[in-house]
């Protein structure tokens, strides 16, 4: 946080809205649908591959922003399994942007301690598209700063489907296949994002009310925040606004509201009495 506000101006848009964040009650993990790269490009007569150009610069300012923050993980949605279904030539065309994004940002990702981490069926993605992606993520190991997980070829479902078929493999290696208990524990540990904290808050872009296969497991109570800006408009300013929207959010886990003082929560033993079963609900 302390970070971010030593790159803004005071008195500028961003700095205002960062500065009514509570730097105690940051998301510690936020996920992003990165969603509307082609309605972009179609408002300006331009090739669906533009847009995914322009999104291209919104992921690079996104993932500063958030390092700076201090933020401990962000989770980027950048192909999913279902996007195989979309013409070749725009399947490439990701291809080839991803790389050169990956090439070109690997001086940032070390100068900002992050570590990058792919997540999703990676052995599905063309050769040199892997080969760039495990390069990055081997050189970006050790870095401690913020995690960046980019879901590549992520399904959901698929990964949830991965996560039970390794138990199974194991269990039968390791030979008590017949004693193996599946627990949430043990699924949350054998999920691509085991070790990183449940997301907090997430982002879709574009308006769009669906998941769309994204972290089904892990959004189980996270915040969630839509907006119609496309994309390629998502700018600092819109994060820290999700950022102070997220934090004027009440979270309660199933539980009760921790302001609630009122005496009609308090424990009701006249609800015991048969009487109390016949009154009116409305
Ligand atoms: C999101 O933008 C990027 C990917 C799914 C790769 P879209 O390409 O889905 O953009 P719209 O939804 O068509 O506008
Ligand atoms: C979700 O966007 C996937 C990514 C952002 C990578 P889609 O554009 O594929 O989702 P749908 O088809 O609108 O649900
Ligand atoms: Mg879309």
């Amino acid at each position: 946080m302390k970070e971010l506000l030593q790159v803004l101006t005071p008195g500028e848009p961003d700095w205002l809205v960062a500065t009514q964040l509570d730097p105690k009650r940051l998301p510690a993990h936020v996920a992003i649908i990165m969603d509307g790269n082609g309605r972009w490009a179609r408002q300006r007569n331009y090739p669906r591959i533009l847009g995914h150009k322009a999104g291209v610069n919104s992921v690079r300012k996104v993932v500063e922003t958030c390092a700076q923050l201090g933020l401990e993980a962000l989770t980027l949605y950048a192909f999913s399994v279902e996007n195989w279904k979309r013409p070749r030539h725009e399947i490439e065309g990701l291809w080839r942007l991803l790389r050169f994004y990956l090439k070109r940002e690997l001086p940032n990702l070390m100068r900002n301690d992050i570590q990058l981490v792919a997540i999703g069926r990676l052995e599905s993605l063309p050769a040199g598209v892997q080969e760039e992606l495990h390069s990055v993520m081997d050189q970006t190991a050790c870095n401690r700063g913020m995690r960046l997980n980019l879901a590549i070829n992520y399904g959901g479902r698929t990964e949830l489907v991965d996560a039970v078929n390794t138990m199974l493999y194991n269990a039968r290696l390791e030979g008590n296949l017949d004693s193996l208990e599946i627990t949430e524990e043990g699924i949350a540990a054998h999920l691509y994002t085991a070790g990183v904290k449940d997301p907090d808050l997430l982002i879709r872009t574009s308006g769009e009310l669906r998941v769309s296969n994204f972290l089904l497991w892990q959004i189980a109570y996270a915040e969630l925040y839509v907006t119609e800006t496309l994309w390629p408009d998502f700018n600092r300013t819109e994060l820290l606004e999700a950022i102070c929207e997220y934090q004027n959010r009440e979270r309660r886990f199933g539980g009760l509201a921790r302001t609630s003082t009122s005496s009609l929560d308090q424990p009701a033993s006249f609800l015991l009495e048969e009487e109390a079963l016949e009154l009116p609900l409305a």
